[in-house]
């Protein structure tokens, strides 16, 4: 069980419960990998400064697509598949679900296309385990505590799409995804991800 990846829209807490998990997994003795998306190779960091940042301005949502798929592609190659090899856990703070719910569900890229695209790019792997926070869109506005990037300026209407498009992602695929109310605590989400990933190891 040892690729673990995050998602949600901004806000959820995602990030917060990707480092929880992470250290804890840390805690009990694994060796464990934490990347975020866009980031953590030099390509992803660049990709990251131009599409969150609003001087970018409007792109073309396929030109968005690709960018972040380009970063996750590299991302995969450099950091992911050789960590997984030398035995590593790896945690990801968003992977290639967030390309199906923004740039698909939000921006209205087809989604088949998209999943076709990414799993060519990341060589076919997929996660062992998805953790989604879920949230209700206004509550999420309400607990970001920086300003907005680039794609979440875009509204509650798009980042609506962006949840229920995650939501269906879950819904196709039960066994790989676990829905977390992140409506609760951080500490309860934690503690479930947590026991759901003793169980699975098990
Ligand atoms: P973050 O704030 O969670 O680091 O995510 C960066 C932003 O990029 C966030 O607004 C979601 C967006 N995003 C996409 O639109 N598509 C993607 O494939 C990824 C990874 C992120």
């Amino acid at each position: 069980m040892p690729f673990v990846a995050v998602e949600g829209i901004d806000g959820s807490g995602k990030s917060s419960l990707a480092r929880g998990v992470a250290a804890s997994l840390e805690s009990s003795g694994h060796k464990v990998l934490l990347v975020r998306e866009p980031g953590s190779t030099p390509l992803g960091e660049g990709v990251r400064e131009i599409l969150l940042s609003p001087t970018t301005g409007e792109l073309h949502v396929w030109a968005e697509a690709c960018l972040f798929v380009a970063a996750r592609a590299e991302l995969v190659r450099r950091e992911i598949q050789p960590a997984l090899a030398e035995g590593r856990w790896v945690i990801t703070d968003r992977y290639f679900y967030s390309t199906l719910a923004y740039q698909g569900g939000g921006g209205g890229a087809d989604i088949e296309t998209l999943r076709r695209l990414n799993l060519e790019a990341v060589g076919g792997l997929v996660p062992d385990r998805v953790f989604l926070l879920d949230l209700p869109v206004e509550i999420a506005k309400e607990r970001r505590q920086r300003p907005a990037d680039r794609i979440e300026a875009r509204g509650a209407d798009y980042t609506s799409r962006v949840r229920r498009a995650f939501l269906a992602e879950a819904e196709r695929d039960p066994a790989r995804f676990l829905v977390l109310d992140a409506r609760s605590t951080m500490e309860e989400c934690e503690r479930l991800a947590r026991q759901d990933l003793l169980n699975r190891q098990g």
